[in-house]
């Protein structure tokens, strides 16, 4: 499973990708907003450092502007993946952009007649949003598979991108079940690592180590 990191945020990126966990990154405008930061400019810097895919959205909501908006992102890197929302605005440019080349990754996707109809419009990512669905109380884990069966049934090439990720339990539910990607905010990232008995067996160690006296030199 790949890992993307759902954010926009440098610091934390940089602090991942040298740990070696960032295959690509997602950035929203809610995330941009938060960044306090031009969009050109903090997508280019996360561009620069990452070599996989870094998710730009556009914010026109006719094909047109998408179309136009679209070009205008993916003019910042050749990594650029132009995310465009499940309209059918968006769809038509989604088909549009993939067929010139660009990659896609189709956002806001709450069912799974939306992500068929992303991959039959060539997505090269659907993002399907858990946490959002899980919020007014239905199984956005139950998404991830239904998508998983349709893709896999058709052999669509599209990537299933797990997003409105909130849990370490997201994570490891949607390995399971098959997504292909997972992008997955900084702090649920690094909270993956964490099981208390690997504190508990580290401390333990290290006591037992400090009563030998011996150093590895
Ligand atoms: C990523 O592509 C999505 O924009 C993001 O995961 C949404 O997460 P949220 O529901 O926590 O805002």
């Amino acid at each position: 499973m790949k890992f993307f990191v759902d954010t926009a945020d440098v610091k934390e990126i940089r602090e991942l990708n040298d740990i070696g966990l960032v295959d690509g990154v997602t950035t929203n405008p809610s995330l941009i907003m938060k960044s306090g930061r031009d969009i050109t400019e903090v997508t280019k810097e996360i561009c620069d450092m990452i070599d996989g895919p870094v998710s730009a959205e556009v914010t026109a909501t006719d094909f047109e502007g998408m179309i136009k908006e679209g070009k205008v992102l993916a003019k910042i890197a050749d990594n650029i993946c132009i995310k465009l929302p499940l309209t059918l605005e968006g769809l038509k440019a989604c088909k549009a952009l993939t067929s010139e080349g660009y990659k896609t990754n189709v956002t806001l996707c709450f069912s799974a007649n939306q992500a068929l109809l992303a991959a039959k419009a060539g997505a090269t990512f659907i993002s399907p949003f858990l946490g959002r669905l899980d919020d007014i109380g239905l199984n956005g884990m139950e998404l991830i598979g239904e998508i998983r069966t349709i893709y896999d049934n058709y052999g669509f090439q599209t990537e299933i991108l797990a997003a409105s990720i909130r849990t370490v339990n997201h994570v490891k539910e949607a390995a399971l079940i098959g997504a292909d990607v997972a992008t997955v905010p900084p702090a649920v990232l690094k909270a993956l690592v964490k099981h208390p008995l690997t504190d508990k067996g580290l401390d333990a160690f290290l006591a037992d180590w400090a009563k030998t006296g011996q150093k590895i030199a």
